[in-house]
Parts: C-alpha cells; structure tokens; sequence
C-alpha cells in the first residue's frame, strides 16, 4: 500500500515474534533477536502495530490514532441474532433530525470496517442540503425508464415513481464509494448495524446506486473521483412504522460436505 511503511523501533523490540507469527504477508523475520522487515511489499494492515506487547511498530502516515483495547467487547449472541432478526427495511420515517454525533458514529463504523487486501477505498458523502436535488436528478432518469421497466415487470407497473420515490423524506442520506463493491457493502452492513443501535431504521437503496452509477450527470453533481462508484446507499432516520413479529423466510438451506 503506498505512502505507508512498517517502522520497528529496534529499542523497544524484544524480538518475541508475534509481529511475524501474525503477518498475513510474510514480512517480518525475528533477526538477531530484533523484527526485521524484509520489504516495503506489504498489505499495511498494522496486524504487526495491533499485537506488539512493546509499542515497537508502528504503521507511518495515518492521521488517525491507534486506540488500546481496554476490555474485551464481547456481544450477547441472542441479542445480535434478535438485532439481524428483527431489522426491517425503513420507507416511512418520522420528520426528526439525526444528532450529528449518530452521524458520526455511523461514519465511524463505516470507516473502521475491513477491506480486502486492506485497500481501505471507501468512501461516504452524507447528502444533506443537495439531497432533494439529487434525488429529483434521479427520478428523472428512473421516470425515463420506466417504460421499458413496466415491459418486463409487473411490479415496476404497480410502482408509481413519486417525488420521494429513493428517499422516502428520509432525513440523512449517505452514498458509501469504493473501488471494489464488495468493501462498500461490507461498510454499508455495519453501518447498518451501527444506525440501529442508535435507534434508526434503514433503507438499502439499490435504486438509488443504480441511478447514481448509471448517470453521468449524478456522478458529476455528486463529485465522484474517478475509480470509484457507488457501491450502495443507506437512507436513514426514525421509523414511523413499528413492526410486531420477525418477517417470514425461507427455511435454511445449508449442506454439509
Ligand atoms: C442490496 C439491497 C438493495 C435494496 N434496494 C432497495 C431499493 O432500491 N428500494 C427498496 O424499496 N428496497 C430495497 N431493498 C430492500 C429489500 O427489498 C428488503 O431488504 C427485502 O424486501 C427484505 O425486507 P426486510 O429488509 O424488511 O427484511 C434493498 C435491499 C438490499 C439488501
């Protein structure tokens, strides 16, 4: 990863080597009882900086601080499950503001979550003042396509494309970016997680990305740098719909080899 390097502070290094039993990339040998990285070619995951009993490594060139663990943070595991149980897609939401701090702990979660090869390439724009205008940019284009949608599915017939027809009034909007998709959506999921132990209710607005990935003039207004896209959109707020029992599902379906 560039503008990164691994930094061992020979001093404090005892030479244990559970930076090198830990390093994904194979980069870290214990010579004459000292880490020793063997080349820049590295994934920069700071596993080597998160496990060091020392303080010996650090990762240069990240702006944000490492925290240490304190306790362990362990969930309830029939809490989560309840949680993934009794989530439901939000489309009617309550005209209350979001406090910013909730903002920025969804953000946080957003920001924290892993990438593959630790490409860390996402990122958010939190639509705010642009937010209807952007959306009406949207509605265009979907009301454009409609016809072509009503051919082939029924439910596209039955579905009027309103005003509201993304963000249902939502109040806060976030675009997750990324090169890779996959670590968007990842982002997107804890994010979720995140919303609603805040109390929110959240919509996965697969239209929505599609619109913005389908249109020049959306990727323009929202100032996508080249190489990302959207990967997905969280429309967010308090839910004026209470849910009374967990939704029907189809059973597992899992094997065993
Ligand atoms: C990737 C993804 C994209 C989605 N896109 C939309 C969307 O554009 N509009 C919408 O109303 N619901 C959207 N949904 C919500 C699904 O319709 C919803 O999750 C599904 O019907 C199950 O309902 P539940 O979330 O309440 O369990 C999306 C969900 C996912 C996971």
């Amino acid at each position: 990863m560039e503008g990164h390097q691994v930094s061992i502070d020979s001093t404090k290094c005892i030479g244990c080597g559970v930076c090198a039993k830990v390093c994904a990339a194979h980069n870290i040998i214990i010579n004459y009882k000292k880490a020793k990285t063997l080349s820049d070619h590295c994934l920069m995951c700071g596993q080597c900086s998160a496990v060091c009993p020392k303080e010996a490594i650090s990762i240069t060139n990240y702006s944000v601080e490492q925290i240490v663990k304190k306790e362990e943070n362990r969930l309830n595991p029939d809490d989560v499950l309840n949680v993934i149980r009794f989530r439901r897609t939000i489309r009617q939401f309550k005209q209350e503001e979001i406090p910013s701090e909730v903002i920025s702990q969804i953000l946080e979660a957003g920001r924290l979550t892993h990438t593959a090869k630790n490409m860390q390439d996402v990122s958010f724009i939190v639509l705010d003042r642009e937010k209807n205008r952007i959306e009406q940019m949207a509605v265009s284009l979907f009301r454009k396509l409609k016809p072509l949608a009503d051919l082939f599915s029924p439910m596209a017939r039955n579905n009027k494309i309103d005003d509201n027809f993304f963000f249902f009034n939502a109040p806060v909007v976030i675009v997750i970016l990324a090169k890779e998709k996959t670590n968007g959506i990842l982002a997107a999921q804890n994010m979720e997680f995140v919303a609603e132990a805040n109390g929110l209710g959240v919509l996965f607005s697969g239209f929505f990305t599609t619109a913005v990935n389908a249109s020049h003039k959306i990727k323009k207004a929202l100032n996508i740098p080249k190489g990302k896209r959207a990967a997905m959109t969280l429309v967010m707020g308090y839910s004026a719909v209470k849910f009374l029992r967990s939704a029907p599902r189809e059973k597992l379906d899992v094997s065993y080899r």
